[in-house]
């Protein structure tokens, strides 16, 4: 228990933007998919990602037990396919998608798609903290992605963007 003030810190948190991203995956005859801004990456070499589930999630006993998983980076064309997997209830109802690495359902009209093999996983307070490992990737750079921030869906701009810096000289 911690004196925080949970909305404010909801709301602080909402301060940080990330993408949205969709991750699926299929347990037996199941598939799985969640809508996630947790998503980051976490490793170049070896190449991880990581989420992280609500423990409350209706579908985490099935996420605990897949082996793999497609990563979706959203377009930003794409915040009702977000809204429907934010949801319980017909996810998959009339969804398109091909069978990806270790059966994982990839989805059509993402910005970018990782597909991992599961690598680890850890209880973070009242969520589980997933670490994935990449075994392919493809990347759509003409399509922007979808922004959330400040408890909402944003869009960036094209052509306000300050001009590419990465590999910046601070970085390793
Ligand atoms: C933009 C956005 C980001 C979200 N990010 C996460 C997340 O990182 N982790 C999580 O557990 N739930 C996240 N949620 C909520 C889940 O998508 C939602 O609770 C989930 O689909 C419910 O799954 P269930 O049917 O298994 O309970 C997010 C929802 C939205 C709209």
């Amino acid at each position: 228990m911690t004196d925080l003030d949970p909305m404010a810190l909801r709301r602080t948190l909402g301060q940080f933007p990330t993408g949205v991203c969709i991750v699926t995956a299929r347990s037996g005859d199941e598939l799985l998919g969640m809508t996630m801004s947790s998503f980051n990456s976490l490793s170049l070499d070896p190449a991880l990602v990581l989420f992280s589930i609500d423990r409350r999630a209706r579908g985490l006993p099935v996420w605990q037990e897949a082996k793999a998983y497609a990563i979706h980076v959203l377009a930003e064309s794409q915040q009702a396919v977000s809204n429907r997997f934010a949801r319980p209830g017909a996810k998959w109802e009339g969804i398109d998608y091909t069978v990806g690495h270790g059966g994982a359902p990839v989805l059509h009209g993402a910005a970018a798609v990782f597909e991992c093999d599961a690598h680890a996983r850890h209880e973070a307070g009242d969520h589980i903290l997933f670490i994935a490992a990449i075994r392919r990737f493809t990347a759509k750079p003409e399509r922007m992605p979808l922004v959330f921030s400040k408890g909402r869906y944003a869009k960036l701009h094209p052509g306000e963007e300050a001009p590419p810096l990465w590999p910046l000289d601070i970085h390793y």
